[in-house]
């Protein structure tokens, strides 16, 4: 089965192809192109993702990619005769608020042939509606004109398969190091969701707990802004923590929000507040201090994610530890983890970092275990049918 997956929840434009095969007994899968455009330069002006902005350079943006994604997997044949058949009126109506792809897309479709492909994947929530509907309608008029079924994804799915991806080799099979075993606990870590969801079969999902609040990776952007450093905070503060040393240290300690509740959700803004409160009254911060911040905060992250996570995976006996989202990049939340995992005799999957920030191919992987199932899989004639739901849960 080769996949076309289209991925534009937030600010990243992505779209990979992707040859699964094996099912869910052993599943393998060929990576044949995954292309992603962060639009990060665009957003960081205004310290956050702007719906409008990244709806526009998704429209922007998506054809070309589509195209270098074709030509990158060996699937971009060119017409010998272009077609001039113009665009029907339902493909013009289904874009008529994305005139950039519009515009893109006669072209495209007048000089490429039909693409060896067997369905296209979506995301189609949660994330930004105005940013998810690009990549929808772009699968819908795809859809048509190249007479293939639609398979919509939910964007969290996509993250929790995303470690099953191996960065290093384009061809993954499944062996035992990446073998998922029932009951799976996920951790799903993001810049929108901070979340603990059970598995005790493929596609089955119940959320067990999640944030009340902020997101994980939203308090690392905020507590970025807050210190001075740019958007998107995670990988900064991560930068700056690893840099502390604790010869300098002034004793600063944050809380720990919801550490000891017997539920197993989550709290991040009393966390950012009890920073921004700190930074407040420290005023002008040496680089020191700073390092402080970023390190003391991401402990308080990190033991708050990891002492839920444990007690999710004791209180359901799970036998692996799936965990996915951009705030999974964090070396210290990785290696507390795993360390975790180990102790209580849990296997861990981590994403490779290219796929614990949003990317296309996990879409495809979650694409292709959805497509197992045909009640999953929408025929071109269904496609109008598919909406942007930005409130989208598992
Ligand atoms: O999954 P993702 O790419 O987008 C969403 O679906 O939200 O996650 C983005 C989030 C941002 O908040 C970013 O600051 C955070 O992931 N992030 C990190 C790190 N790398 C990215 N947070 C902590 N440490 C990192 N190394
Ligand atoms: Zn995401």
């Amino acid at each position: 089965m080769r996949i076309l997956a289209i991925e534009t929840s937030c600010d990243d434009t992505g779209i990979a192809i992707l040859e699964g095969k094996g099912g869910f007994k052993k599943p393998l899968f060929d990576i044949l192109a995954n292309i992603t455009h962060s639009q990060v330069a665009i957003h960081a002006e205004w310290f956050g993702v702007v719906p409008s902005l990244a709806k526009r350079e998704h429209a922007k943006n998506l054809i070309p990619i589509l195209t270098a994604s074709l030509k990158k997997a060996g699937l971009l044949k060119l017409r010998k005769k272009p077609e001039t058949a113009p665009l029907t009126k339902n493909i013009t109506k289904i874009l008529e608020k994305e005139s950039e792809i519009l515009a893109d897309l006669n072209k495209f479709v007048e000089t490429i042939e039909t693409p060896k492909i067997d369905a296209i994947a979506v995301t189609y929530g949660p994330g930004l509606e105005p940013a998810l509907w690009t990549g929808v309608n772009l699968a819908k008029v795809l859809s048509i004109i190249w007479n293939k079924p639609i398979v919509p994804v939910n964007h969290m799915e996509g993250h929790l398969f995303s470690s099953i991806l191996d960065e290093n080799k384009s061809k993954i099979k499944n062996p035992n190091d990446k073998k998922i075993i029932f009951p799976t606990v996920a951790l799903l870590i993001s810049g929108g969701h901070t979340e603990l969801v059970l598995m005790k079969d493929w596609m089955k999902y119940k959320v067990l707990g999640k944030t009340r609040d902020d997101a994980a990776g939203e308090a690392f952007d905020k507590v970025a802004r807050m210190i001075g450093l740019p958007y998107p905070g995670g990988p900064h503060i991560s930068r700056l923590a690893e840099e502390f040393n604790p010869t300098n240290k002034i004793g600063l300690s944050f809380p720990r929000p919801m550490i000891a509740s017997d539920n197993l959700d989550f709290s991040f803004s009393g966390l950012k507040t009890a920073v921004l409160y700190k930074v407040k009254e420290l005023g002008t911060m040496s680089d020191d201090i700073k390092r402080e911040v970023a390190h003391e905060f991401e402990n308080a992250v990190t033991e708050t994610l990891v002492a839920k996570t444990k007690k999710a995976v004791i209180k359901y006996s799970a036998k692996t530890l799936i965990v996915g989202g951009g705030v999974s990049a964090n070396k210290k939340i990785r290696n507390s983890l795993l360390e975790m995992g180990e102790k209580n005799n849990v296997k861990v999957l981590l994403p490779d970092r290219n796929y614990s920030v949003d990317n296309a191919a996990m879409i495809a992987v979650a694409g292709y275990f959805r497509s197992l199932n045909k009640k999953n899989i929408l025929q071109p004639k269904d496609a109008k049918r598919i909406k942007a739901k930005g409130n989208l849960s598992l």
